[in-house]
């Protein structure tokens, strides 16, 4: 949720800080700050709001000299959005200050704790005990007193700590939450993700859970949670700058938007080797998948819709039930999970808590897990038993949109390939239908170029109070991820219905000039959609059809219509909703909304 970041070296710390922090505020934006080192002696100015307010207050980080410090953007969880309970947080004796991202669970004990033994407590947040447990423990050796620290704190944590008495030294935690060292040359970084470093080295390590680390212009040392230190690798990071950027766009998520063809065949086309999937990084045995009896996926908002869109090509080629389960239910659900099952764990970021929650829960069950994952090194990606990363590059956008297509894209992959290992396709039908996942990229970019209309289109809809997203089966699927991108980015309340369903209770809610969002993509159940189309005009609504281009019957029953280009609806769900994206993008615009950082979301929930 948070963003943390940190600097020791030679350079001003503070424009690094503040450069750092602007990369990472889709993580969170309510309120920031910055702690840095100079001549002994603590900085630390925070403000309410934006990174640019920060910017402001510090002059663009002029007002705070000196070459060591950390940083953070918030995103509330204890404590509203105030200066004082923005971080860093410091000691009762201003010698230490703390950035911290996650939350501590047993922070009421600690803190009475502390009150008791003297210390005062300024802000509301959990955060703080930390920095007064330093203060505690600290004999002069911050490294011991960071292990002592450590071992009082329950919950999830990616901390920076700062010291006067030791004043070229950062010391980091990482407890389930993510933290990443930049290692440069007489200077190190380290941050929450590798947007915030790209712009200064490629070479960074990733900490593990439980691990920490001192750093310095100089040196990196790693130990593990007794204090002895350990080796660790040092990965490059491909991401690269421009790809962070915005690139002329006026927001992330167009930018986005616009690069999927090219983010989809990066998750696809590497994977097609002479005419056939090769999964090498997933490569199961056709005797694992026999014994297999269920593929459960899991996974919370967006790449949970991904999942359902997934579910329904994977059932009808491979002939294995497949169930859908929100991460946040299923950790606690007591699932029916065990060796016989396959653990599918869709993410972005990979550092989603619940989702992370519910596949150690599986894991316990003797579930096998595949992870598929954006971010490279992310907690999912390296707990899982296999992963595939479906390489979208950094999503910036709190909504996600590319994330989103290429883990539907992984998943249509993965469903033919299973398909054909366990002999449940014959080998025409298979190459047909390796020729249109190949040919997906082509198809968003046919559907990106087909809808110019769409930006209009807003301006009619863009004053609705309310809208419903319905269709059928795969149509269906796609409704649920575009009823959410509408009301995550445009604050437009939109539900998504199964088409069949609407006569249970909706359709009391349709009157004159409801806008009804029909989705019309799937041939074989078409025409049933067509039927609640006409029951909806019936009564007043006003609708907008996604549907083929050229869809001559949809014409005298829609009042407006998207198109996609015709296409078998088994792999239509990452083509169809790019127009949804592209209207929920420009009614949000209309409705003059913060499009990239919708207001009480976070691209990445790492807390419950
Ligand atoms: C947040 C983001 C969504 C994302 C969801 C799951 O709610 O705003 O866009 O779908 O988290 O995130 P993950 O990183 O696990 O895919």
């Amino acid at each position: 949720m948070c963003g943390i970041v940190g600097y020791t070296g030679t350079q001003e710390a503070a424009p690094i800080l503040l450069e750092g922090l602007k990369k990472l505020e889709y993580r969170g934006y309510d309120s920031a700050g910055i702690a840095v080192l100079n001549d002994n002696l603590l900085a630390v100015s925070k403000v309410t709001g934006r990174i640019a307010n920060l910017c402001e207050k510090t002059a663009d980080g002029k007002n705070c000299p000196g070459t060591v410090g950390i940083g953070h953007t918030r995103w509330a969880t204890h404590g509203a959005p105030t200066d004082t309970n923005a971080h860093p947080h410091m000691s009762n004796d201003g010698k230490f200050a703390v950035v911290h991202n996650g939350i501590i669970e047993n922070y009421i004990a600690l803190r009475e704790e502390l009150i008791q033994k003297g210390y005062h407590f300024d802000s509301e947040t959990d955060t703080e005990v930390i920095v007064h447990l330093i203060e505690m423990y600290y004999t002069g050796d911050l490294k011991k007193a960071v292990i002592r620290m450590s071992a009082r704190l329950c919950g999830s944590y990616a901390l920076g700590v700062v010291c006067t008495d030791e004043p070229e030294k950062v010391y980091v935690v990482r407890e389930a939450s993510p933290l990443i060292i930049g290692v440069g040359v007489g200077e190190n970084y380290f941050a929450s993700d590798v947007t915030a470093l790209v712009s200064y080295t490629r070479n960074a390590i990733y900490l593990d859970d439980g691990e920490f680390a001192e750093i310095t212009p100089e040196t990196i040392v790693v130990f593990n949670p007794a204090g002895h230190p350990i080796i660790k690798k040092i990965s490059r990071i491909t991401w690269d700058v421009q790809s962070a950027e915005k690139g002329g766009y006026e927001h992330f998520m167009l930018k986005e938007i616009v690069e999927q063809p090219r983010a989809i065949k990066a998750a696809i086309a590497p994977r097609i080797k002479n005419g056939d999937i090769a999964l090498d990084e997933a490569e199961l045995t056709t005797e694992y998948l026999e014994s297999v009896n269920k593929i459960v996926i899991t996974a919370c908002g967006s790449a949970y819709y991904a999942g359902c869109a997934g579910k329904y090509a994977m059932e009808k080629l491979c002939r294995i039930p497949v169930q859908v389960e929100l991460a946040s239910e299923l950790r606690y659900n007591d699932p029916l999970i065990d060796e016989h099952t396959l653990l599918i764990v869709l993410s972005q970021s990979g550092e989603t808590a619940d989702t992370i929650a519910a596949m150690k829960e599986c894991k316990k069950r003797g579930a096998k897990t595949l992870a598929v994952v954006n971010v490279v090194g992310s907690t999912i990606a390296n707990t899982a038993d296999y992963t595939l990363y479906t390489w979208a590059g950094p999503e910036i956008a709190v909504a996600t949109t590319k994330g989103y297509t290429t883990q539907v894209s992984v998943l249509y992959m993965f469903a033919l390939y299973v398909a054909k290992k366990m002999n449940r396709i014959d080998k025409e039908h298979y190459e047909k239908l390796l020729k249109i996942l190949s040919t997906l990229p082509k198809k968003v970019q046919e559907t990106l170029d087909m809808n110019s209309a769409i930006p209009a289109l807003a301006k009619k809809y863009h004053n609705a109070d309310s809208m419903f997203f319905i269709g059928r089966n795969t149509d269906y699927a796609v409704a649920l991820e575009g009823a959410l991108k509408m009301k995550e980015i445009s604050y437009i309340h939109a539900e998504s219905y199964a088409a069949g369903e609407l006569k249970h209770g909706t359709i009391a809610l349709i009157e004159d000039h409801q806008p009804v969002i029909a989705l019309c993509c799937n041939e074989s159940i078409m025409e049933k959609t067509m039927s609640n189309i006409v029951e909806v005009k019936a009564r007043g609504a006003e609708v907008l059809a996604v549907t083929f281009k050229d869809n001559q019957k949809m014409v005298p029953l829609a009042d407006d219509m998207i198109f996609i280009p015709k296409m078998d609806a088994i792999f239509a769900a990452a083509v169809e909703i790019v127009p949804l994206q592209l209207l929920a993008y420009y009614v949000a615009k209309e409705n003059g909304c913060d499009i990239d950082k919708p207001k009480n979301l976070a691209k990445s929930v790492t807390v419950e």
